[in-house]
């Protein structure tokens, strides 16, 4: 009677990835929320002491892999990536260590809430190990190079073996709205690019575009005094073939002029402005989370 809430998922050459977070529907209180015409978070709850779990399902088979990770309880709304490397799985994710505390903070946005709850939000990769027959308990079984995240065997679950993996941190702070060169997408990569708040604000302070280079977690931002800038969107260069060759494509919200829209494009590799573009609006532009863009071969989406 608790399902968790789900916002994405990852997907590898051969496995879709879904995590498991303690952030659960109380489907109980569910109906209560309806009767009352309430929002639907007044209905979902954070299980404490519950741990996160990492399911990997066959695109082959359907089957859920036959492997319990756990890690200690974070949620995340959105994957940035996932790939497979040297027999194990890669995940990478904008984690939040609580999120109910979050939509506390949505709803008293100037309240002092903010930094308990964002303090643990970091993007993160978390690395889970497919064969784990011959694995001993204190044996870190990550081998993927030059990263810091660990899986341990630590006993079992319902006869199945039960892994449990500590993070690798990509990013110091909370980092949002990952996006990635799609080609990419189930592959190795190098960067993502996403939106944070440089005075530690998150949601109701966002005011950079960074880009994240995965492989030394270094990083290059773009802002500029005044503006909100919303999912960095990385178009390729046509024929491109760095990774990186490309544009970000940003909508900014301007604070002081309400009605006005700005398509801001970035040169990827260096995160410098290549062009931007205005639209006067016919009433308040308001924030948004989500963008996308289509060639015009693209199929788009219906919404
Ligand atoms: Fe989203």
């Amino acid at each position: 009677m608790f399902p968790s809430y789900y916002h994405s998922f990852g997907i590898t050459k051969d496995n879709l990835v879904f995590i498991e977070s303690p952030w659960r529907l109380n489907i109980f209180k569910l109906f209560k929320t309806f009767w009352n015409s309430e929002s639907i978070d007044t209905a979902m709850v954070w299980k404490e002491n519950v741990k996160t779990r990492f399911y990997l399902v066959s695109l082959q088979s359907g089957a859920i892999h036959p492997v319990v990770y756990q890690s200690d309880g974070f949620f995340a709304f959105h994957h940035i990536n996932a790939y497979e490397e040297d027999g194990q799985v890669v995940v990478d994710v904008a984690g939040y260590d609580r999120v109910d505390v979050l939509f506390e903070m949505f709803k008293n946005p100037t309240g002092d809430i903010q930094g308990q709850n964002l303090g643990s939000a970091t993007t993160r990769r978390y690395i889970l190990p497919l064969n784990v027959e011959d694995a001993v308990s204190d044996q870190n079984l990550v081998t993927v190079q030059d990263s810091k995240a660990k899986a341990f065997l630590n006993g079992s679950v319902d006869g199945k073996p039960r892994i449990f993996c500590t993070p690798h941190h990509l990013t110091d702070g909370w980092v949002e709205l990952p996006r990635i060169n799609y080609r990419f997408n189930g592959e190795k990569f190098n960067y993502f690019y996403g939106v944070y708040a440089s005075k530690g604000s998150g949601w109701t302070g966002i005011d950079t575009l960074t880009k994240v280079n995965v492989r030394n977690n270094s990083s290059i931002c773009w802002s500029e005094e005044g503006m909100v800038p919303f999912e960095p969107i990385f178009v390729a260069s046509p024929n491109s073939q760095d990774e990186d060759d490309g544009v970000i494509l940003s909508t900014l919200l301007d604070k002081m002029e309400e009605t006005q829209a700005t398509l801001l494009i970035l040169n990827a590799k260096d995160m410098q402005e290549v062009a931007r573009v205005k639209f006067n609006t016919a009433g308040p532009f308001t924030p948004s989370f989500h963008g996308q863009w289509a060639n015009e071969s693209d199929k788009t989406h219906m919404f």
